[in-house]
């Protein structure tokens, strides 16, 4: 380990100068006029594969975004990891929010700042400089090691769940290794041992087959953005309990342990509420806050469109009114399951005068991993030593689509060793990540790597 060790800790600059490469390229999923810009992307990943010294690099072509694959299999009778990340980023919107560009990776008080810094390149990229110290040290990886990199994280993975599907036997491990979490907190060692899942709907509601004068038609017509501000407030109660029935049904309620280890955490809801402005907090009654967004599921409106929303005033009755509603899911509820759920009660509570059209945009299932498989304790073990504290475990209220698929599909258990903080600003206007947990990330994927090996 010294050699490799030795390698990382003289390589810290170079190490920046190329994420920097890559943050510079706009590789957001989401937009048709960057699609080229994804090409570019994956190329730049499979290139630093192959200069890692890591075998079979290849991109491999979806109906969407590509794949990167590469492995280095010749350790016979050790087990083998695959690596995990996305090189796919979310739009930069709004964009005057941010103090530097987007795609100018900029340095500011030890940090990164860029779209895509924590979510998902700087963390992704940890593992091939991890590889590549191994490569140019001791020439070989201390086990066998996969890597598939995808560019289509942020819209649902849905291109990979197929081909994880269909290529069980190239993707074959024991576990996988992903860094696209956060640490509980700056310098603390942290692995994440539950996801929630999703499910993302979008709600269109017609009404006259025009925009109207609000004078001449208002009064006689009913109102799609009125209609839908109702079924919105029709969907939680006073509690912030959700009302669709059936919602909570498969639900997997903490446990007494569970609720323990969570309030050993330290945790502060005033600053909580303090760091987002905020003067009081808001979530479902008879929870605490951590609970609130680990361990229970929610609802929230991400978005509502509809008549007019320039400057000024026009006196308008819309034809049309757009809301966007996500729920967070925890184990064991089904996004299928819940989508039909929702769809069946909008369908109930929406009235007459208006046409109502349900689509389910995306989803993902729930995950929580068991705590004493040999790759999260070696994982613990290996995050402990590169940060000198004990590893803290939790569970985290974002979704990684994916995860799922490889847990059932591979049988293989994932190891979540994220690196970023849930205050660097992922997805939102300057994004960072934490130069020295960036270092740390890599120290820690190396050292985990020698851990599993033995
Ligand atoms: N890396 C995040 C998930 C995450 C968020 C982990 C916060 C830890 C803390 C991932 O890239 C993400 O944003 N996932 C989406 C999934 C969706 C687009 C299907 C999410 O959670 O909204
Ligand atoms: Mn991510
Ligand atoms: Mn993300």
């Amino acid at each position: 380990m010294e050699s490799v060790v030795g390698y990382i800790n003289s390589n810290k600059e170079k190490y920046v100068e190329e994420l920097k490469d890559l943050l510079r390229i706009p590789s957001i999923s989401t937009l048709a006029v960057n699609k080229n810009d994804m090409i570019t992307a994956a190329e730049f990943v499979a290139g630093k594969l192959r200069e890692a010294g890591m075998e079979n690099v290849k991109i491999i072509e979806t109906k969407g975004h590509p794949l990167v694959y590469a492995d280095w299999l010749k350790a016979p009778g050790k087990p083998t990891v695959l690596v995990y990340g996305h090189y796919d980023v979310q739009p930069v919107d709004p964009i005057n929010l941010w103090d530097s560009p987007p795609f100018e990776p900029t340095i500011k008080d030890g940090k990164i700042f860029a779209r895509g810094a924590t979510d998902d390149k700087g963390q992704m990229y940890m593992h091939i400089k991890s590889v590549e110290a191994y490569f140019k040290t001791v020439g070989k990886l201390p086990l066998n090691v996969k890597f598939i990199i995808e560019g289509e994280e942020e819209i649902g993975s849905g291109n990979l769940d197929e081909f994880v599907n269909k290529n069980q036997e190239m993707l074959k491990c024991d576990s996988v290794l992903i860094s696209d979490t956060s640490l509980y907190g700056p310098g603390i060692p942290t692995l994440t041992y539950g996801l929630r899942g999703l499910c993302y709907m979008e709600v269109v509601v017609t009404g006259p087959n025009r925009d109207l004068h609000s004078g001449t038609f208002g009064g006689g017509v009913d109102n799609p953005i009125n209609v839908i501000a109702e079924m919105i407030s029709k969907l939680k109660d006073n509690n912030g309990k959700i009302k669709i029935p059936g919602f909570y049904k498969d639900v997997v309620n903490l446990t007494k342990k569970e609720r323990e280890n969570f309030k050993r955490l330290p945790f502060s809801e005033k600053q909580y509420a303090k760091a987002l402005g905020l003067k009081v907090l808001k979530g479902e009654k008879g929870y605490t806050t951590l609970e609130r967004v680990w361990a229970r599921p929610t609802l929230d409106c991400n978005g509502i469109f509809g008549g007019f929303t320039g400057e000024g005033a026009k006196t308008v009755l819309p034809s049309k009114a757009t809301a966007k509603i996500s729920m967070r899911l925890v184990p064991n509820q089904d996004p299928k399951k819940i989508a039909k759920l929702f769809t069946s009660y909008i369908n109930k509570i929406a009235p007459k005068t208006v046409k109502v059209e349900i689509s389910d945009l995306h989803g993902a299932y729930p995950i929580a991993t068991s705590l004493d498989d040999k790759a999260t304790l070696s994982a613990a073990t290996a995050i402990a030593k590169v940060f000198g504290k004990k590893t803290v475990f939790m569970r985290e209220g974002g979704s990684i689509p994916i995860v799922v698929s490889f847990a059932k599909k591979l049988k293989a258990s994932p190891v979540l060793m994220g690196m970023g903080l849930n205050t660097e600003n992922l997805h939102s206007p300057n994004e960072h990540f934490n130069l020295n947990h960036f270092q740390l990330g890599i120290l820690s994927s190396a050292y985990f790597l020698d851990e599993y090996s033995k």
